[in-house]
């Protein structure tokens, strides 16, 4: 099963951290988001991968390769658990010449992908999600709507949807619709609902087609959610409500609040953390008084 993850944008939200370093590769917790999306994508079954990269991108692929240099660090358990991650499926990069949106990042990965259904996560934004959440899009596309393609959704507040792609529909069962509309974008007044594409989609082949008659929106890019709206015209798309949680790391706040909450559950942090919490409000008390 093949899964392109779309890692190519420019971070702008996340400037200047991301001037030069690819705002994939910010840590959580000690792993790059994009090692977690990776993760995801093998968990749902993925067996080959295409990243779709693009000018200063390159730490992508080397996080992905070998490193000889370093030698015997190469044994702990963390670089063995990326070692096999790399072995479980193939990782191919393809690169977006021009910074022309999501969709086109897309395209970019159509020879690769061929005439075959295939996954697609964004490479800024990890999922918990059980089953994966390819999984659970395959599953709605089995039973709804075979050949078809599925959408990621989750339910947001008014004032949050104009951050997002937003899709009106038919309800066909709890947790699921038949798309009819999308928006990327909207103002909330003009929201066909508000339910939000989160970035996770199980694609039809059929799509390219869709990408390649889909002119330049608002943002003088090609919009995925605008070509979704040429496929949803021709042929079953399904909105399924995710099982699980989706943790975007697009932004500073976004990036610093998914460090807390992993860091909070994760019982080597938890009590340094709770206690940095805890001094809230009060002067803040220096590492070195701390150890004294
Ligand atoms: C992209 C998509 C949007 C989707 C969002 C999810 O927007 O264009 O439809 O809702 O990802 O994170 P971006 O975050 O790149 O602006």
């Amino acid at each position: 099963m093949k899964v392109v993850i779309p890692a190519a944008g420019l971070g702008t939200r996340f400037l200047p951290a991301t001037k030069s370093m690819p705002k994939e590769m910010l840590p959580v917790m000690g792993r790059p988001v994009i090692q977690y999306v990776v993760e995801e994508a093998v968990a749902s079954g993925a067996d080959d991968i295409i990243i779709v990269t693009g000018r200063g991108k390159r730490a992508l692929e080397d996080h992905f390769d070998h490193n000889p240099e370093l030698g015997a660090f190469n044994s702990q358990p963390a670089l063995q658990s990326l070692e096999a991650l790399s072995e479980k499926a193939t990782i191919h990069f393809v690169r977006q010449r021009s910074a022309l949106g999501l969709a086109h990042a897309v395209l970019c990965a159509e020879q690769h992908v061929g005439r075959e259904a295939f996954g697609v996560l964004l490479g800024d934004s990890i999922y918990e999600c059980d089953p994966p959440v390819l999984s659970q899009l395959r599953m709605a596309v089995d039973r709804w709507a075979p050949r078809g393609s599925a959408v990621a959704l989750e339910l947001v507040p008014e004032d949050r949807v104009h951050h997002y792609g937003i899709v009106g529909g038919q309800a066909l069962g709890p947790g699921a619709l038949r798309v009819e509309r999308l928006v990327e974008k909207p103002k909330a007044e003009d929201a066909p609902s508000r339910y939000a594409l989160t970035g996770a989609y199980w694609l039809s082949p059929r799509i390219f087609d869709c990408i390649r008659s889909t002119p330049a929106g608002r943002r003088n890019e090609v919009e995925l959610t605008d070509a979704l709206q040429k496929l949803a015209d021709q042929e079953p798309v399904i909105g399924v409500v995710i099982d699980g949680r989706r943790y975007d790391t697009g932004t500073p706040l976004l990036w610093f609040e998914t460090n807390l909450r992993f860091g909070l559950r994760d019982p080597e942090y938890r009590a340094a953390l709770e206690r940095v919490v805890a001094e809230r409000g009060s002067a803040p008390t220096s590492s070195t008084e701390r150890s004294k």
